[in-house]
């Protein structure tokens, strides 16, 4: 596998990727042979049933599993928005952003901290920097998850079933800010949805069957 970082305007890049896992005496093909480009500004929804590849794709797309074959080029950072947000307890809703620098070893400047507010505040959360995560709903973890997710600036942003735990209003409201932050950041969005109900909000529909990547015949 190579990847590359390619100089042109933020597309995202996976051509005939392909990966198995063992699985006892023989092996699960999770992707078969996908091809997948996403652009700047784009919203892409992927669809499928479930053990279909939808979260090896992401994985792929993410750096974090190394495919068998095919080539990753994005232009810029990734991040993941995972179905669970995956919060600290211990830590403020506005540490929470900030911890992925503490981790990283940079210090925390004022700049930053005033970033956390800003798309805190971008995700519907002002005033909310000093609340623990105990003390938010369901809905409100999912936008501290997206706005930590922005910290890095990425160009693409990688949402596996972001709203899965999240009832129908609420599952609404964080789709509608995931594609006004694709349109106003110009983000690369890949987002991985179980609720055919959210799909009017994506530019592209692709259908995940047994490891093989399509456009989806009915848009
Ligand atoms: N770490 C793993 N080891 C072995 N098999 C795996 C692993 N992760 C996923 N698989 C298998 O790969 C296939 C695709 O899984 P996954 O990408 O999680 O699908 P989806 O997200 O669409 O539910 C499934 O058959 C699953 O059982
Ligand atoms: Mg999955």
């Amino acid at each position: 596998m190579t990847t590359t970082m390619s100089s042109t305007a933020s597309t995202f890049h996976l051509q005939h990727i392909c990966l198995t896992y063992p699985d006892g005496e023989s092996t699960v093909t999770a992707l078969d042979n996908v091809s997948l480009d996403v652009h700047a500004g784009e919203l892409v929804a992927v669809v499928g049933e479930s053990g279909s590849g939808k979260s090896t794709l992401l994985s792929v797309a993410a750096g974090l599993t190394t495919p068998d074959s095919g080539t990753v080029s994005t232009n810029g950072t990734t991040s993941v928005v995972f179905q669970s947000p995956n919060l600290l307890d211990a830590l403020s809703v506005r540490e929470q952003l900030l911890v992925t620098d503490h981790i990283a070893g940079r210090r925390i400047t004022a700049a930053r901290r005033r970033r956390a507010d800003e798309l805190l505040a971008r995700v519907g959360l002002a005033g909310f920097g000093a609340r623990r995560v105990a003390q938010l709903s369901g809905g409100q973890r999912q936008r501290v998850n997206i706005a930590r997710a922005l910290m890095p600036e990425p160009s693409l942003l990688l949402a596996d079933e972001p709203t899965s735990a999240l009832d129908q209003r609420l599952s609404r409201q964080v789709v509608d800010l995931l594609r006004d932050l694709t349109d106003e950041r110009s983000l690369a969005t890949v987002l991985v949805t179980h609720d055919r109900t959210q799909l009017d909000r994506a530019d592209r529909v692709m259908q995940m069957h047994d490891g093989r990547l399509s456009q989806q015949e009915w848009q």
